[in-house]
């Protein structure tokens, strides 16, 4: 790369669903994306980066339905929350645009026609299931019913959840529509389909042309190998989204127009700003470089179905698809009862993003492992590398400098030091270039060790308190500034806040990566303020409980303003009770109100035998419970069943407890689990009282 030559690079993150939250696991790949574009735009190449709301599909049109307001009310409205919630993680998007725009409508279209005229579209009639009193056909997801081999009640149109028997919607027993609760009926409709075994050569060429990860390319030669199906691409009325073009009625399905949202958002900037020629991006020989950053669940659509349209239509296809993996919070998949289901908003409430934005690049690599967002391990990696580390160099030093007349020395006494540190900046740099942030931030935390070390040993602080030493401690204090400059040049990408701030500190117009090649000398720089405060546990703590509050919120809160029109109320009441997981568009869960089976089988339920109670004192509620669970392991549990048993009455009776929960400290100790009690309160608690024959440490199933 030099200056002269720049490249010309169009970035993407995948487009958020207009019917949700910005999410922790979501901020993940805005942040990966920001830190590389922000690199690339500070190497001197010409860089977009844009993204847009994915605002089409049958989940949005329900959820816009059951907020009782119009679907683009319902996109405008989600797409001004995800707007801000970027900008506070100083994710700075060239164009934030949305799916459903004049530019997507007409690219999709015209890609379509096109697919059409080379003969890639298939029409066929298929059956489905069909929602007569909801009058829509009905994606599995939306179906439940019992299982033809087992009989188990509730389950999903596609498998058993309790024996793992995998059928076909139409083989359930019993089926119920779970957004209106009515049987499904079976109805034929035309559907459009994409030929996307047409490409299979261009795919097995493609897939392996070092545009996708290795792992990922391994993964879909499976798929290729296997043989590939048509795509179904058409959904019937009524449908959120475009109509195909010559086929009144038929709409395309979502995940056909939600990555022609990516040129439409270019396309939308481009004639925003009347400098960048959209062609030069997008035609079919172009020499720019295109990238998407996604998340692994969405591969096959950015790397089947998406370079075959793409080749179809005689445009470019992607340079590369860059895949990461999914976050998880303390090594588990985030939950809403664990508070870990964290919002953008919620952790923005309490924290600073530039913690989170360090953390994620400090152990982020380029391959599609899940990240675990261990909370402890975050709060302590933070203070140690960016307020221990990093701004305690510019702390420690930039004072003395105030003393010098704000000036820095006129001759480096360390050039050579210094001179390391500027030509450690182009192995930095290809670390991030290859998305290997967590490399590029442990080279730049050993300069800092260094910086620190060498601060440590000159001992500016002592020198100053001698007769005569001055300018030694201006030349190293300038020394440190120096490298301080060098490591807020390669730190920028990742903290654009602390990059500000050293700007205006240093009296820099830029810390571009060419810039740092002088060594600042009698430079006039500002008094040093502070950069950054620690991270503090608690914080992290009042997000946890924030996140809770709001599920109770959530779930606590009845159906308002219908109570009064019975039938409604009733149908509604119905609806609830029969609501499935809200599901992504393709199939996959976003965010779960029902669980899974394998969650309910992480809850650990345990007979126990309550060997000791006791009043708590100072607590109206509660009572002390020694429990013995087995293999002569006992609990502590504080549990609110006061005013329905007096202790005596419960020593030696056995319960159910959940030995699994994690240890929380309350005002009177620490309680180690909980017991299971049904019963509207007072003196109607009902503790379990399973069978004699049980015993404590058997496991409940
Ligand atoms: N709308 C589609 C994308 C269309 S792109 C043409 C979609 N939306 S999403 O809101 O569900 O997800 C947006 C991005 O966030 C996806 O890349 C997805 O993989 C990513 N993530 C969503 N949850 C995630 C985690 N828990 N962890 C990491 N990334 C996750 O998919
Ligand atoms: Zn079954």
């Amino acid at each position: 790369m030099t200056a002269q030559n720049p490249r010309k690079i169009l970035v993407t993150s995948a487009l958020p669903y207009a019917n949700g939250s910005i999410h922790m696991g979501h901020m993940l790949e805005y942040i990966q994306t920001d830190i590389w574009v922000r690199f690339q735009k500070a190497r001197g190449n010409e860089c977009y980066y844009v993204c847009a709301d994915d605002a089409h599909g049958t989940a949005i049109m329900l959820r816009a339905e059951k907020e009782g307001i119009s679907p683009e009310e319902q996109i405008a409205r989600v797409k001004a929350e995800h707007e801000t919630d970027f900008a506070d993680f100083q994710v700075a998007f060239d164009n934030f645009h949305s799916t459903h725009s004049e530019e997507n409508r007409h690219f999709s279209s015209e890609i379509y026609k096109a697919c059409r005229d080379k003969g890639h579209i298939n029409v066929r009639k298929i059956k489905q299931l069909y929602d007569p009193v909801k009058e829509l056909f009905l994606a599995d997801r939306y179906i439940k019913g019992e299982c033809p081999k087992c009989g188990a009640a509730d389950q999903y149109g596609d498998n058993c959840e309790v024996c793992g028997a995998t059928y076909t919607p139409a083989e359930l027993k019993n089926p119920f529509s779970t957004i209106s609760g009515a049987t499904p009926v079976e109805k034929e409709s035309e559907h459009y389909f994409f030929k996307l075994p047409d490409f299979q050569q261009f795919l097995k060429e493609w897939t392996r042309s070092g545009t996708l990860q290795d792992e990922v390319a391994n993964k879909l030669q499976e798929w290729l190998d296997s043989g590939l199906q048509e795509w179904d691409i058409s959904r019937d009325a009524p449908y959120f989204g475009f109509e195909i073009p010559d086929a009144p009625g038929k709409y395309f399905y979502v995940w056909l127009d939600a990555p022609i949202g990516y040129m439409a958002s270019f396309k939308n900037l481009c004639d925003q700003r009347g400098d960048i020629d959209f062609d030069e991006f997008w035609k079919k020989d172009s020499t720019a470089e295109l990238y998407h950053f996604i998340g692994k669940d969405i591969i096959n659509f950015h790397a089947l179905f998406w370079p075959s349209m793409l080749s179809a239509a005689e445009y470019r296809t992607p340079t590369a698809v860059n895949a990461h993996g999914f976050v998880t919070v303390n090594g588990a998949k985030m939950s809403k009862s664990r508070g870990t289901f964290i919002k953008a908003r919620t952790y923005l409430n309490h924290l600073n993003p530039t913690y989170l934005r360090y953390y994620f690049a400090a152990k982020l690599g380029s391959s599609v492992d899940d990240f675990d967002l261990n909370l402890e391990d975050f709060v302590m990696r933070v203070n140690a590398d960016l307020v221990n580390k990093l701004v305690n160099i510019a702390s420690r030093t930039g004072n003395f400098i105030a003393k010098a007349s704000g000036e820095l020395s006129a001759n480096c006494v360390e050039q050579a030091m210094v001179q390391e540190f500027i030509d450690a900046g182009d192995l930095i740099a290809e670390h991030y270039e290859k998305r290997e942030f967590s490399r590029a931030m442990k080279d730049i935390m050993a300069l800092a060790d260094r910086a620190n070390e060498y601060i440590q040993e000159k001992a500016p602080w002592a020198m100053n308190k001698e007769e005569g030493r001055q300018q030694e401690v201006q030349e190293v204090c300038s020394v440190a500034i120096n490298l301080f400059r060098q490591l807020v040049t390669y730190l920028s990408p990742v903290l654009p806040e602390i990059a500000e701030k050293t700007k205006e500190f240093l009296n820099l117009e830029s810390l571009d990566w060419e810039a740092r090649r002088n060594i600042l000398l009698s430079h006039k720089i500002n008094k040093f303020k502070p950069m950054l405060a620690r991270a503090e546990m608690d914080k992290v703590t009042a997000i946890l409980e924030e996140t809770k509050a709001e599920l109770e919120k959530e779930t606590g809160k009845p159906a308002d303003g219908k109570k009064d029109e019975k039938p409604a109320a009733k149908k509604d009441e119905k609806k609830a009770k029969n609501k499935g997981p809200e599901l992504r568009e393709d199939g996959n869960e976003v965010i779960a109100e029902t669980i899974e089976f394998p969650d309910f089988a992480k809850v650990d339920l345990r007979i126990a035998r309550i060997v000791k109670a006791d009043h708590v004192e100072g607590a109206d509620k509660l009572l002390q419970l020694t429990l013995d669970i087995g293999n002569g392991e006992t609990r502590n549990v504080f549990s609110g069943i006061k005013s329905a048993y007096n202790p005596q009455d419960l020593e030696g009776k056995l319960t159910v407890m959940v030995a699994n929960l994690a240890p929380r400290k309350m005002k009177f100790g620490m309680s180690e689990g909980m017991v299971l009690a049904a019963g509207p309160g007072g003196e109607d608690i009902f503790l379990l009282e399973p069978h004699d024959g049980a015993q404590p440490g058997m496991r409940v199933m």
